[in-house]
């Protein structure tokens, strides 16, 4: 079920990015309000260790409650992508404010395609978006054995701490010193698909506060 703001004219603005992987490539595009089935898709092809990994704790099934979170995108307070490799979702980034200027981000990618360099390009890809959103700083929590995970934070400045064998961490961020995603074309069809406006000329109302 599609929610404001993105209407099917929204939809259409949704062009996918392209980005280069090792041996292959991935397409980027924006998840919309309540699009259920490529999230489910990625969770599907996750490991048990990945779904640990990303959830903190092993998961097998996802409540009805953390998919309506997980699907509650908005394109400004909740952003998220999806990239797809050979036409099948392969993996999602996000990220949720927490407060005006700061977001929390996760991602994940499918245990078939980790390792090719889909976690950098999705880190990119969201971490450019938060840059040109505003987001000043950003939050994580990961498993303190996640180096994957772990090694990416660092590669923004995300400093993490913490005790346990998790580790939490929130601070000022910055972009991967090289990009792995045209950054530009990723903002520009954020922008677009959220405003409801620009490729297309079309305007959607904007998102109630
Ligand atoms: C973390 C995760 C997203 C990484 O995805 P990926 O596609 O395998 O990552 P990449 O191939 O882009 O590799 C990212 C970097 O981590 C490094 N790396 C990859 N696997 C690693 C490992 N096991 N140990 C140490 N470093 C590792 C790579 O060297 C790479 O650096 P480079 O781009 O400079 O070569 C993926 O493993 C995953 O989805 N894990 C489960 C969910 C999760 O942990 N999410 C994060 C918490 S929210």
């Amino acid at each position: 079920m599609s929610r404001f703001p993105y209407t099917s004219p929204a939809r259409d603005r949704a062009h996918p990015v392209t980005a280069p992987l090792r041996g292959g490539a991935a397409v980027l595009r924006p998840l919309l309000p309540g699009e259920l089935e490529p999230q489910r898709a990625v969770f599907d092809a996750m490991s048990p260790d990945s779904r640990r990994a990303r959830y903190l704790t092993p998961v097998s099934t996802l409540t009805t409650g953390m998919w309506s979170a997980l699907t509650a995108v908005d394109g400004r307070h909740h952003v998220a992508w999806l990239a797809s490799v050979d036409g099948r979702p392969a993996g999602i980034a996000r990220y949720v404010h927490v407060a005006p200027c700061t977001a929390e981000i996760a991602f994940e990618v499918v245990d078939e395609q980790q390792g090719r360099g889909l976690g950098g390009v999705l880190l990119d890809t969201i971490s450019t978006i938060a840059a040109a959103s505003r987001v000043r700083r950003l939050q994580a929590t990961v498993l303190a054995e996640n180096s994957a995970s772990r090694g990416l934070l660092a590669m923004i400045g995300l400093r993490l701490r913490g005790s346990g064998g998790v580790l939490e961490g929130e601070s000022s961020f910055h972009l991967l010193e090289r990009p792995r995603v045209d950054r530009p074309a990723v903002v520009g069809v954020a922008f677009a698909v959220r405003e409801g406006g620009g490729l297309l000329g079309e305007r959607v109302p904007s998102q109630p506060a």
